[in-house]
């Protein structure tokens, strides 16, 4: 089975209707049970749901408990930058607030769901990780959070690589009909991301679903411990 975070909306969303689709058991997460519910009635009952919070260790304890066989493919999705449409951190306190929650929402969801679904996952199985293009570029707290992913995936794709399980991080540029800019994307910064790529097109669901399945498939097994850039030449590796 495929379990896929934050799977109600956006990217995770798009990647556990590909895996149903094709034939696969898929279980998805957010902390929001309607959007979850919503995409489970779609699939006319056939994508399982839990609402949980990733980066909840009691959470995270009740969607081991819940995954009942073992796990091909891990697909962390959940994730986000809580400073998009809030006003800067006024007070220390709100500052260190702001860092605690983006790296929550970012390198703990992932890091305690790997650490609770570890044992169900299958010799061979797949682990996708999200980083961002952000990443590269700073973006206050919320590139340091998907720089950190990018590096935990390093170390665990080495330790579990001894059981033939890949990881990697797939960090995509800008992709839309998502809810990661909360409805805050203007069509001139839309303008401006897109005059950023090699390709001058902006980054679609269908690209970044198909780029997962390439590495949840058993064509990609010699393909971990990597950062992926997904980006249209935005950003590039040398
Ligand atoms: N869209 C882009 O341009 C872009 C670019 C680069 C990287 N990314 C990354 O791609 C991943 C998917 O984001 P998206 O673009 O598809 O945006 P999205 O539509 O906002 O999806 C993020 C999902 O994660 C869930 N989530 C957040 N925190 C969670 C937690 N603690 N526990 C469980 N679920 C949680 C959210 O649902 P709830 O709020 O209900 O929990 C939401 O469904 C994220 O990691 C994002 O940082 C996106």
């Amino acid at each position: 089975m495929f379990v896929v975070t934050g799977g109600g909306t956006g990217i995770g969303r798009a990647v556990a209707s590909a895996l149903h689709e094709r034939g696969d058991r898929v279980l998805v997460t957010g902390r929001r049970a309607a959007p979850l519910a919503a995409l489970s009635q779609e699939a006319g009952g056939g994508i399982e749901f839990l609402a949980c919070d990733n980066s909840d260790p009691a959470d995270a304890r009740r969607l081991a408990e819940s995954v009942t066989e073992p796990v091909d493919g891990l697909v962390l999705c959940a994730g986000g930058n809580p400073a998009i449409g809030r006003p800067e951190p006024e007070s220390l306190a709100d500052v260190a607030a702001l860092l605690d929650e983006t790296m929550a929402s970012n390198v703990r969801s992932a890091a305690l769901t790997v650490a609770a679904l570890e044992s169900r996952l299958a010799d061979g199985a797949s682990v996708v990780l999200f980083g961002s293009i952000a990443a590269e570029h700073g973006v206050g707290f919320y590139g340091p959070a998907k720089a950190a992913v990018a590096s935990y995936a390093v170390g665990l794709a080495a330790r579990l690589g001894t059981r033939g399980i890949t990881v990697n991080c797939l960090a995509p540029g800008y992709v839309t009909d998502t809810e990661f800019f909360r409805g805050g994307m203007t069509r001139e910064r839309e303008e401006q991301l897109r005059g950023q790529t090699m390709t001058g097109r902006v980054g679609a669901l269908s690209d970044v679903v198909a780029c997962v399945l390439f590495l949840l498939s058993p064509q990609a097994r010699h393909v971990t411990g990597q950062t992926i850039h997904l980006n249209g030449g935005a950003v590039t590796t040398r």
